[in-house]
């Protein structure tokens, strides 16, 4: 799959999740294989230009992140032109502009689905940006945009808006086959987002509800899309990526890995965290929550949940994961098994 002139190895894409998919997630999901391109979460075009500590943590990409695209968010008012330059001098190889935030502290003011609300001033707001990165990257940095469905069931505007977005020099859009009033409840409409697909030439990338390898497939067929974007998915099974690229590939589904293998993936989350995480405090956090995601698909390992939740250093975190893995090694504890889970 391409996006203007960036060749992605394969046409799944991690999505952004605020809070989630951060530079050590990105690097994960990247390791684990498959990824075609990865992006920052949402950062507020402002407080990138501000330099506000958090948000440059937000925007960190190194050489093991690459392709990286950078999501920004704003309205007419704010500095997204600006925003775009800086964050192409820092490593984005793609900005996308974020037009599906439904979240009331973004699409009240600022941005998000508030741009799929008037649609000509988006288009306005768009068309600098794409002058801007197209006048600072000499045209080897495409600009896309991540939309829903629309504001609700009585504003379809995704088809045309993505007709305009091409008609202005857009390279990509993803579509979440979602309202805005939806949040996150229902399910991603793939039918709605094949229209999209109908409406344009360039790349549309289909997301919404993608949780197996299988799902990516029958998105595909469903809509004609050219890439697949995955996000709650990915935070369950980071190797999901891995398992659909050589589904498309061979067209055989891959066996999941086993739940020493999983194990050790949360251990490698860890130790990127120790590694490249800028503050303990908010990898701690990051890692208690996304224990409960990965414990999904791993079965009885309560115990091992527990001492990740009650940790106070990622080294105790670290510590308890290996010996987990040591017992899994050893035999000592079973996939099946959770008679010896006191042991821990
Ligand atoms: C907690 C949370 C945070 C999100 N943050 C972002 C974000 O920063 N930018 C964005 O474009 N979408 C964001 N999304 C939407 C996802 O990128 C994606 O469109 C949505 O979750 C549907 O895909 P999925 O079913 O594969 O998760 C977020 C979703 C969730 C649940």
């Amino acid at each position: 799959m391409k996006i203007g002139p960036l060749q992605l190895e394969t046409p799944l894409l991690l999505a952004p999740i605020a809070g989630h998919c951060d530079l050590t997630f990105r690097m994960l999901c990247r390791e684990q294989g498959g990824v075609g391109l990865a992006s920052t979460d949402l950062l507020n075009s402002r407080a990138i230009l501000m330099g506000a500590r958090r948000t440059l943590e937000l925007a960190a990409t190194n050489e093991h992140d690459s392709p990286c695209g950078m999501q920004l968010y704003g309205n007419s008012e704010d500095p997204l032109p600006e925003a775009a330059c800086w964050a192409i001098d820092h490593g984005a190889k793609l900005i996308d502009i974020n037009m599906g935030c439904p979240v009331d502290k973004v699409a009240k003011k600022h941005g998000g689905s508030l741009l799929l609300r008037d649609c000509l001033s988006t288009m306005r707001l768009t068309e600098r940006i794409v002058d801007a990165v197209r006048a600072h990257s000499g045209g080897t940095i495409p600009v896309t945009a991540k939309m829903r469905l629309g504001w609700d069931p009585e504003h379809f505007v995704a088809p045309q808006l993505a007709r305009d977005l091409e008609s202005i020099g857009v390279q990509a859009v993803t579509v979440h086959g979602r309202w805005t009033v939806q949040f996150f409840s229902g399910k991603a409409d793939w039918g709605r987002i094949g229209e999209v697909v109908r409406a344009v030439q360039i790349p549309v990338i289909g997301n919404g509800d993608v949780t197996e390898p299988e799902h990516v497939v029958d998105l595909m067929r469903a809509t004609g899309c050219a890439g697949v974007m995955v996000g709650r998915g990915a935070l369950r099974t980071p190797w999901i990526f891995r398992r659909a690229a050589a589904l498309l590939a061979t067209g055989v589904v891959s066996e999941e890995p086993s739940l020493l293998e999983k194990c050790q993936v949360v251990a490698r989350h860890i130790e990127l965290l120790q590694r490249y995480a800028p503050c303990e405090r908010h990898a701690l956090h990051a890692m208690r929550a996304r224990i409960a995601w990965y414990g999904k698909t791993m079965g009885p390992i309560k115990p091992l949940k527990e001492s990740i939740r009650l940790a106070e250093s990622l080294e105790s975190m670290a510590t308890a994961t290996e010996n987990w893995i040591q017992q899994l090694d050893q035999g000592v504890v079973h996939q099946s098994s959770s008679a010896i889970l006191t042991q821990l």
